[in-house]
């Protein structure tokens, strides 16, 4: 679709401003009152997992300095503040009598927020499973989701009605296509049986988990969950190319959306993936358990890809050993180059992209109000003489994926808010400290602050609620 840029955009009075975090991204103090190591700490550790040999041991020390950073929120105007709590905070093993240090830590930092006038949005999982639950099968294993029930409830209990927003998992595609199928992320064992098992009790956990909160604090409990949505764009129209496309769109987004937002798997998905797994793993029950009405679909978005069907034909031997990648039973259809510019993650800059994805979820789930959970680029930031960094192309992309959120509202889509990706420079995982998301510069080996001209830029149009032109 097409559309012009009116001058000024303005933003609807109640859209949210904010930015996000996760907890194993800036927190550190991972050994501190009463936390247990999670999967993250294992795979840091292990030779070859991350650049550099970058852990989140120390990350940008957040924990001991929530009173500092909340100010800075403050002061950037924002309205809300996305952050993860560490399940291995509230349970050392993944399971039993919550941590008393660990709840403390944050019902302080909900309190502070709202003291500042900014909304907590809090997701109970990112990607910090304990790794004593790992140990017992990760989310391979059907227990892990009640467990996270359990953990979500306790959560919920503690910190009550002071939080705006309940996200009960962010980006379950990379905890399942890329801890279990490439395996850049931890636990990193790609194996394509327990990646679609994985799917299936990540699905079965929001469920149980969005059950259990509604269970301590009532229907009226906003819930949400957040998914990195691929945008794959098919090469050309050609029946060939839309089925290719397809079929990666099933593997990588239907396999969430449907079961979560719709009550079934898409029947495809069985035929597709039927040399890794029979899918016996789904019992009675478990459809109704997941699909539960939700308040808000979150959205992650970055950029897109381009994809066509092989022109060669591709036989699968099904004793062939198994490649990691993260499309396991596509392997007829191929990825092609998406034309820059590029932000230094590699990834394409297509704020389109953005405007399409909008448009299509309003289609389909016309109901179903969206957040821009994250949103933002790394780039190679330097400091300049003057100790600031001047990031014009970070407030380049910033200002085109929001032109882009606008131009879907203007077209009927119900978006609710933006919550910039990131705060400040972070543990960007597999990529350790080489990448820098945040509109706040984080010195890693003093960690002093510095908001970069991103940061102001965004205060500003907080301010105004106002695009300039
Ligand atoms: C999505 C993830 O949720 C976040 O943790 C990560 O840092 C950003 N994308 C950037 O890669």
């Amino acid at each position: 679709m097409s559309y012009t840029r009116p001058p000024g955009r303005r933003f609807p009075r109640e859209f949210l401003w904010g930015a996000a975090t996760a907890a194993y991204q800036i927190e550190g103090a991972v050994a501190e009152d009463g936390r247990g190591p999670s999967i993250w700490d294992t795979f840091s550790r292990t030779a070859g997992k991350v650049a550099n040999g970058d852990t989140g041991d120390v990350a940008a020390d957040h924990y001991h300095r929530v009173p500092q950073d909340v100010a800075l929120m403050g002061d950037l105007g924002l309205q809300a503040y996305r952050f993860s709590v560490a399940w291995p905070r509230i349970q050392a093993t993944g399971s039993g009598p919550a941590n008393p240090a660990g709840l403390a830590f944050y019902s302080d930092l909900v309190d502070r927020l709202l003291t500042a006038g900014i909304k907590p949005i809090v997701t109970l999982y990112h990607w910090d499973l304990p790794q004593t639950l790992q140990d017992a099968g990760g989310w391979a294993a059907r227990d892990t989701a009640h467990r996270f029930a359990d953990y979500a409830a306790i959560v919920a209990a503690a910190l009550g009605d002071r939080v705006h927003l309940w996200t009960t998992f962010n980006e379950p595609w990379c905890s399942a296509h890329l801890g279990y199928g490439s395996g850049e992320h931890a636990p990193g064992t790609p194996d394509p049986a327990r990646a679609l098992a994985s799917v299936h009790h990540l699905n079965l956990a929001h469920g149980l988990g969005a059950r259990a909160v509604r269970g301590v604090l009532g229907d009226v409990a906003p819930i949400s969950v957040t998914y990195n949505l691929q945008v794959h764009q098919a090469a050309s129209a050609s029946p060939a190319d839309l089925a290719a496309k397809r079929k990666l769109d099933v593997i990588a987004n239907e396999v969430f959306l449907g079961p979560v937002l719709e009550g079934a798997y898409p029947e495809e998905v069985f035929a597709s993936t039927a040399r890794f797994t029979d899918w016996s793993f789904i019992h009675d029950g478990d459809l109704a358990d997941i699909h539960v009405p939700l308040d808000v679909l979150g959205l992650n978005y970055y950029n897109t890809s381009r994809v066509a069907a092989r022109r060669e034909p591709v036989v699968v031997d099904p004793r062939a050993p198994f490649v990691p990648t993260t499309a396991f039973g596509c392997e007829d259809v191929e990825w092609l180059e998406q034309p820059g510019p590029r932000t230094e993650m590699g990834w394409n800059i297509d704020s389109r992209g953005l405007t399409d994805l909008l448009l299509d979820l309003h289609r389909r789930f016309p109901d179903l109000p969206v957040m821009i959970t994250e949103n933002g680029a790394a780039f190679d930031d330097r400091v300049a003489p003057d100790g600031v960094v001047h990031d014009a192309d970070r407030t380049a992309y910033l200002y085109d994926h929001l032109d882009a959120v606008g131009a879907a509202i203007d077209a009927g889509a119900d978006v609710r808010g933006y919550m910039l990706w990131s705060l400040m420079d972070n543990f960007e995982w597999a990529w350790g400290y080489t990448r820098r998301f945040g509109i706040v510069r984080v010195d890693h080996d003093t960690q002093v602050r510095t908001v970069k001209d991103s940061g102001r830029w965004y205060r500003e149009l907080i301010r105004s609620g106002r695009l300039p032109a």
